[in-house]
């Protein structure tokens, strides 16, 4: 079963095809991107932009792709400086894909969606799966939407997608890519080379949050799961941790007690405040078996230990 990954040289394709490639074998998993560097690691690769249908198109037919795990996408921060290209990506990237995935008998899509499908008018503690969507950032109406486009191939089509709503991912391997809840990756960073770090949203923002070896294990149990158990496809809840800037900063002052932090809003502040506070992930639980592993002490205290390795 040949798998492709689109936008694999991300935060989480960097992670996850070296999961994949473990678990269905080095030469199965094909990485694609339209980066050029950290080429080497990624072998077999393709140069990909997935605007680009019939490159896209050209590369399922030469490695035989039967999986897609579609991650290549504009995050939240980066689509309102670049509406338009997020749009784009997000949109005309998955509708290729989708079309793509039906046109040459791809038997599976795993495609990311995120808490930013909900905006201010959906309740904020414990968020249900079916609730208000209604996102007010064009990144979150892209996933909105694009949800709706991976429920209506599976509908008409019979194409078997699923995705995840992620909450902010945490990772010491590879830098996020622009969305709002990367401070939780940047005051690590910060904290260790600095000792002090200067956060864009306010102390008190407490936002829906997971470790990368937890969502890289989700996303793995979804796609392994009997697709006849599932009632939802493309719009799960997924939850981890919920914990404010302050709180972070606290767990890691118990590591690094010389450790400050100020705050500085910025415009990824009204995104932050857009959206949920905790997530509740019942659906997941049920119909997949889902089971988060990682709290805010044991994810303090592994990132440090790796981040600290990996910087020294
Ligand atoms: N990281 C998170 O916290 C988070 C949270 C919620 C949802 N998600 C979703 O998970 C998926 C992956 O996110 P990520 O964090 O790895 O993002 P990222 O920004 O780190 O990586 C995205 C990758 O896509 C590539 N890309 C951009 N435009 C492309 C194009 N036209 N063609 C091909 N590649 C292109 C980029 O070069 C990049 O390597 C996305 O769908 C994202 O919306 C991520």
């Amino acid at each position: 079963m040949k798998i492709l990954v689109t936008g694999a040289l991300g935060q989480i394709g960097s992670e996850l095809t070296a999961a994949l490639k473990k678990i269905y074998g080095e030469n199965n998993v094909v990485t694609s991107d339209m980066k050029e560097e950290n080429r080497p690691e990624f072998l077999p690769y393709e140069k990909l932009d997935v605007l680009d249908k019939s490159t896209l198109a050209a590369v399922v037919k030469k490695h035989d792709i039967k999986v897609i795990y579609h991650l290549a996408a504009i995050l939240s921060a980066a689509g309102e400086k670049n509406p338009n290209l997020c749009w784009d990506v997000n949109m005309t990237g998955l509708h290729n894909v989708l079309e793509v995935a039906r046109e040459l008998g791809v038997k599976q899509i795993v495609c990311p969606s995120s808490i930013a499908v909900f905006g201010p008018e959906t309740p904020r503690l414990n968020t249900p799966q079916e609730t208000v969507i209604l996102p007010k950032t064009m990144y979150g109406l892209t996933k909105a939407a694009g949800e709706l486009l991976c429920d209506y191939y599976v509908a008409k089509f019979g194409l078997d997608v699923r995705g995840i709503r992620y909450p902010g991912l945490i990772s010491y391997k590879t830098l996020p890519g622009g969305g709002t809840t990367d401070y939780a990756v940047e005051i690590f960073y910060e904290a260790i080379k600095k000792k002090l770090y200067t956060c864009f949203l306010k102390a008190e923002t407490t936002l829906p949050m997971m470790y990368m070896p937890d969502a890289i294990r989700g996303t793995i149990q979804l796609a392994e799961t009997d697709f006849s158990k599932l009632k939802n496809h493309s719009n799960f809840n997924f939850a981890g941790i919920s914990f404010s800037c302050a709180e972070l900063a606290d767990e890691i002052k118990k590591h690094i007690p010389d450790f400050k932090i100020n705050y500085a809003p910025d415009f990824r502040q009204k995104i932050a405040d857009s959206w949920p506070a905790s997530i509740d992930d019942s659906q997941a639980r049920a119909q997949w078996g889902w089971k988060v592993e990682y709290d805010l002490e044991k994810m303090t205290a592994d990132m440090i230990k790796n981040l600290c390795r990996k910087l020294s």
